[in-house]
């Protein structure tokens, strides 16, 4: 168990797969030991003896754990107290996309959604703040989406979700960097990871297709170097930062919304 003084600890969510696994690797040879959680606990404790043959010295521990459920962030904070593990890092990477039109969507498929990206992200914020806020020390990276910085039709609670952590994060940075802990989000764009699969967007789909997909090592990698550099808001590659750019500077919301419309519907 994680437990010995002069040990970092960084705590990653949606660890099981995709980018949260890669940051979680980044970490783990930079010399930090982990707590990954997710629910699949088989995928977890593959990953867990995968990083034990990296870095034998450094401890990594499991927690299977719902995040869509609301009591899911108070009991990952629980466990951390009990296990006397003292969080360094905060790496809020779980979340899910949903597609479709409003009407299509499933009311139940819809709240877990919203509490995972928003809410679980939200308290284990909370939770863990006030303890790297008594060290004056700690980072916390929140994964959110280039679909944050525009409305996007047909993921429309996906993107509001994400517009949702990237405004949270920017004003939570300001309130805690007096205390010398950094808030840094990080947007990737199209990466090639289960997401599209769980969010039921085709392969074959012209804007989100294959082909437009980036490796997620190389996302992960991108975050982990913001976030020690303490950034606040920073996305994945030249293209996704022009794309953001541009959506941020038109005064036109309505013309915004009918681009993205247009470039999605193709
Ligand atoms: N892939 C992209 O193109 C893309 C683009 C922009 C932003 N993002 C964001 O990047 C983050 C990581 O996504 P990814 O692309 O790596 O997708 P992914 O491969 O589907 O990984 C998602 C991770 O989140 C975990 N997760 C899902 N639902 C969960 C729940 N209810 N409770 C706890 N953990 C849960 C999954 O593990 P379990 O299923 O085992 O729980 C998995 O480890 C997400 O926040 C996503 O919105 C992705």
């Amino acid at each position: 168990m994680i437990d010995e003084k002069n040990r970092k600890v960084a705590l990653v969510t949606g660890a099981s797969g995709g980018i949260g696994r890669e940051i979680a690797e980044i970490l783990l040879v930079k010399g930090y030991d982990l707590l990954l959680v997710a629910r699949s606990l088989d995928k977890l404790e593959a990953i867990q003896a995968e990083f034990k043959t990296i870095a034998s010295a450094r401890d990594v521990a499991v927690l299977q754990a719902d995040l869509s459920q609301s009591g899911a962030p108070k009991m990952i904070f629980d466990f951390t107290n009990e296990n006397n593990i003292s969080v360094d890092i905060l790496v809020n990477n779980a979340g899910v996309g949903m597609s479709g039109a409003i009407d299509e969507y499933s009311e139940e498929v819809l709240l877990k959604m919203i509490l995972l990206n928003t809410f679980s992200l939200t308290a284990l914020c909370k939770y863990f703040a006030p303890q790297m806020k008594a060290r004056r020390s700690g980072n916390i990276l929140n994964i959110a989406s280039l679909a944050g910085y525009q409305p996007v039709p047909y993921l429309a609670a996906y993107s509001a979700s994400k517009s949702y952590v990237l405004n949270f994060s920017d004003a939570i940075a300001m309130e805690l960097e007096e205390y010398g802990v950094s808030v840094s989000c990080y947007s990737p764009g199209h990466t090639d990871t289960e997401f599209w699969d769980r969010a039921e967007i085709s392969k074959d789909n012209k804007f989100y297709g294959q082909k437009t997909r980036v490796s997620p090592k190389d996302v992960a990698q991108g975050a982990v170097i913001k976030m020690f550099k303490g950034k606040l808001s920073s996305i994945y590659g030249f293209k996704n930062n022009v794309m953001a750019f541009g959506s941020g500077i038109s005064p036109f919301r309505k013309l915004n919304a009918r681009i993205a419309k247009k470039l999605v519907s193709k």
